[in-house]
């Protein structure tokens, strides 16, 4: 099939990559040419496992075509997708002003028919808007049929989560746009959640807050398990053994970041006010996100009294490992706290030096985390990366000036930290 996709960030760009993999050939429509032409030549605009190697093959099968021209990319198409942003708005709304302007584009453009598909996680009811506009928009003598597709791809396992996901849930409502679809994702084998349109819509941010929901609960019995003298992680393991929980995302830490969670919290509790349904369950979950940021400062404080002129490594910038993404990362709040009561940052992360240093200033990057450490009064690591695994502590105890570090993501065993000489503190533990 010829398909092509609107907007080249992480959804646009790896589920385009893939499906021209699978021999299709796909378009991806951007607005700045000095990308379309980097991406033409494989240079692609973010760090993420193995997508690079696939964007050049596929680009070099000529598969894979980047632009900047709505034509002949849209009437080529029997399939486009919409992957574009739907930032936050003042009020905590999801913005859709990019996905509504792109269908209008993308409306005057089609020519037979064609099934549009919005990719971009938007709340319920946009399908409606943007049916709207493409049946204004398009020509006389075209058809065009709307899916909503949403997508749950992870940074970091982006390219085997779209080949390998947990299901594909597509929100359709014409037998003749969902034999398409579901022809052009035969390759990829996972259950299919047929519904409509709302559904669809509701699915995405059900499921993302629901998973934040486990972050904030797992964080929530690690800030009680400190009082109580347990063991978080014990705790969580034995939570999660029963299958009716389950134990992924239920590892505590700095709180939940990046590009997604935060704002598709925040979207859900403001479509749920807006449909008279006060989501306080949901407001929780992003309070206790909030205390787990200022959980690891007041950490620092109680640690090193007042924090004037301290020297503080930071070990990992990024809002997870397997990623340069700064979006709502922990490390940006935790920082920024630091600094405000006077503390003096090092830092470094394997990949996010350059995009931390776009939105953290004042702050000394180091170019690996035995400098980061040099004469640091407390070292913070917020970011799980495996390097960080396999650090040699007594050579950091050696670099440090004193020994107490705070583990946000418990990647050591605090006996052994302990025996080593470290004051150590895990995350409810
Ligand atoms: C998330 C979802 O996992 C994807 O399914 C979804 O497609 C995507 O949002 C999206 O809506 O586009 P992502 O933001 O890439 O994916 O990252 P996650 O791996 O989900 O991690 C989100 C945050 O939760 C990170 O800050 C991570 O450190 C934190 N986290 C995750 C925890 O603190 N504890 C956990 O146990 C798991």
């Amino acid at each position: 099939m010829t398909i092509t996709f609107v907007g080249h960030g992480y959804v646009g760009l790896v589920t385009a990559t893939v499906f021209a993999d699978f021999g299709n050939k796909v378009y991806v429509i951007g607005h700045t040419k000095e990308k379309i032409d980097n991406l033409n030549r494989g240079i692609i605009p973010i760090y993420e496992p193995g997508l690079s190697e696939l964007v050049k093959k596929n680009v070099d099968a000529k598969r894979l075509i980047f632009t900047l021209d709505y034509n002949p990319s849209i009437s080529e198409s029997d399939v486009v997708f919409i992957a574009v942003g739907t930032p936050t708005t003042k009020t905590g709304d999801a913005d859709l002003s990019i996905v509504l302007g792109v269908a209008e584009k993308i409306g005057q453009n089609l020519k037979g028919y064609t099934v549009v598909a919005t990719k971009s996680t938007v709340p319920a009811g946009t399908n409606k808007k943007v049916q709207r506009i493409l049946d204004e928009s398009k020509p006389q003598g075209t058809e065009v049929d709307y899916a909503s597709i949403p997508e749950f791809l992870r940074e970091g396992s982006a390219i085997s989560d779209t080949t390998n996901p947990d299901r594909i849930v597509i929100g359709i409502d014409c037998k003749r746009a969902q034999d398409l679809l579901i022809k052009l994702h035969e390759p990829i084998k996972a259950p299919l959640v047929l519904t409509n349109f709302e559904t669809a819509e509701l699915i995405k941010y059900a499921s993302n807050a629901f998973l934040a929901l486990k972050i904030s609960y797992a964080n929530a019995i690690a800030k009680l398990s400190e009082s109580l003298g347990a063991d978080a992680l014990k705790v969580l393991e034995g939570v999660g053994a029963d299958k009716r929980i389950g134990n992924k995302f239920l590892s505590p830490g700095p709180g939940y970041g990046g590009s997604c969670f935060p704002k598709d919290v925040r979207a859900l509790i403001s479509i749920a006010k807006d449909n008279d349904y006060p989501f306080s369950l949901l407001e929780e979950v992003e309070n206790i996100n909030h205390q787990s940021r200022r959980d690891i400062v007041r950490k620092a404080r109680k640690t090193l009294g007042d924090l004037r002129n301290k020297k503080i490594g930071i070990l990992g910038l990024a809002f997870k490992a397997n990623t340069d993404d700064m979006r709502d990362a922990p490390a940006i709040d935790i920082i920024n706290l630091l600094q405000n009561d006077g503390a003096k940052i090092s830092a470094f992360d394997p990949k996010s030096m350059d995009t931390a240093a776009a939105v953290l200033k004042g702050v000394d990057y180091k170019k690996d985390a035995y400098e980061a450490v040099r004469d640091a009064d407390l070292v913070i690591v917020l970011t799980e990366w495996n390097e960080f695994r396999e650090l040699d502590f007594s050579k950091i105890k050696g670099l440090m000036k004193s020994t107490n570090i705070i583990d946000g993501r418990n990647l050591y065993d605090p006996e052994q930290m302990k025996a080593n000489g470290f004051n150590y503190m895990g995350i409810g533990r």
